[in-house]
């Protein structure tokens, strides 16, 4: 039932006549003609950007579309494209992108048809820039024009955006509106087959990341693709994109034997890493009467990755739950958190330094 309620409420968000306005409505070649040379995620986020851009694009030598593109199209090392084309909005970095084999400058919100021909490419690309369409259904329905039959159109996001540049109907929407957003995109467009998606949230933030303090986790991914119909059907099917967070959990009978044995081995039943032993804090409003916990505080533990995706799909995004282990109950239970670093001061044996 909530379901169809928030669908109801994109649905009347996109209906708004200002939907598609921006704080900042100047001219977007002059917004993007300052160079920015950055990562526009973390790196793990992008490892998985690439990955999945590996895992779908199963032509051997594809032509490639990297729409509203810069110098980086995330493209696997090992992939070997017939061109990768590159439209965006800043010449400098359309230069030093070294996968294109042509470079072009248009600006999407004046002119949404694309200036290639019909059924020219196998892919077209849409890395974290979908929040700067203003009129994304003309896009999206040019893009199944110059795809070829059973091309697929791969449109990556997260939650990183600039703000006055974004259209107030994905500013104003959550991470899980967006989904549905975009998925009203392929849709409304008429020119895709239903469009899949994948998520991955909550992975580890690199250490050496400048964030890395914060204790956020990775810049959550999202992905959403759809094949423009009439695919050779001697083409081989393209492979689905497996959520990330179902890849890592240990199976079920893992998890009873690591639960049957956790009173012994303190190893977490979720990854089976050794639990460390954390001191209660002592407060007022302390629920439990133990003077030590276990909990995991292994930050791939697949208890906590799969934690941030649930928090958010029930309305509480940038919380998760690690698993806790009360040795005099011989139970477990969820102690929530919200980022990586949180909990860890309380922890009184670490087991690295104890091995060492
Ligand atoms: C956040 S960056 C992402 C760049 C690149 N796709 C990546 O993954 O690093 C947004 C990009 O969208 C492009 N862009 C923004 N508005 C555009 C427009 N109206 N038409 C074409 N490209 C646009 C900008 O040039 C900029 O490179």
């Amino acid at each position: 039932m909530q379901g169809v309620k928030k669908e109801v409420l994109i649905d009347a968000a996109l209906r708004e006549p200002d939907a598609f306005s921006r704080p900042d409505e100047t001219d977007d070649a002059a917004f993007y003609g300052r160079d920015r040379m950055v990562n526009h995620l973390d790196a793990t986020a992008l490892g998985t950007v690439t990955d999945w851009i590996g895992r779908l694009v199963i032509e051997e030598h594809p032509r490639i579309l990297d729409l509203m593109a810069s110098w980086d199209s995330h493209l696997p090392a090992d992939l070997d494209p017939a061109e990768v084309v590159g439209l965006g909005l800043n010449a400098n970095e359309l230069a030093h992108n070294p996968r294109l084999t042509e470079r072009v400058l248009h600006d999407l919100n004046r002119e949404p048809r694309l200036p290639f021909a019909d059924d020219r490419f196998d892919v077209v690309l849409n890395v974290v820039s979908v929040d700067y369409l203003t009129r994304p259904l003309e896009v999206f329905a040019d893009v199944a024009r110059v795809l070829k039959p059973g091309g697929v159109h791969l449109v990556f996001f997260s939650n990183r955006m600039f703000p006055r540049k974004a259209v107030k109907v994905w500013s104003q929407a959550t991470e899980v509106e967006r989904v549905r957003l975009v998925h009203r995109f392929f849709e409304q467009s008429g020119g895709f087959l239903a469009p899949a998606s994948a998520e991955s949230i909550g992975k580890p933030r690199p250490r050496d990341d400048k964030y890395a303090h914060t204790g956020l986790p990775s810049d959550p991914v999202y992905l959403m693709y759809a094949e423009k119909p009439g695919r050779d059907p001697s083409r081989p099917e393209r492979p689905r994109v497996v959520v990330d967070s179902t890849e890592g959990p240990t199976g079920q009978e893992e998890f009873e034997r690591h639960r049957a044995e956790i009173k012994s081995s303190l190893r977490c039943p979720h990854c089976g890493e050794k639990m460390k032993k954390w001191m209660v804090p002592q407060s007022p409003f302390t629920q439990w009467d133990n003077e030590f916990m276990y909990i995991c505080f292994n930050d791939s533990c697949p208890y906590l990755e799969g934690g941030w995706r649930a928090m958010q799909e029930q309305g509480n995004g940038g919380l998760s739950y690690r698993c806790m282990y009360n040795p005099e109950r011989d139970t477990c239970m969820p102690v929530p958190v919200h980022n990586l670093m949180a909990l860890r001061e309380s922890i009184v044996e670490d087991e690295v330094a104890a091995a060492a």
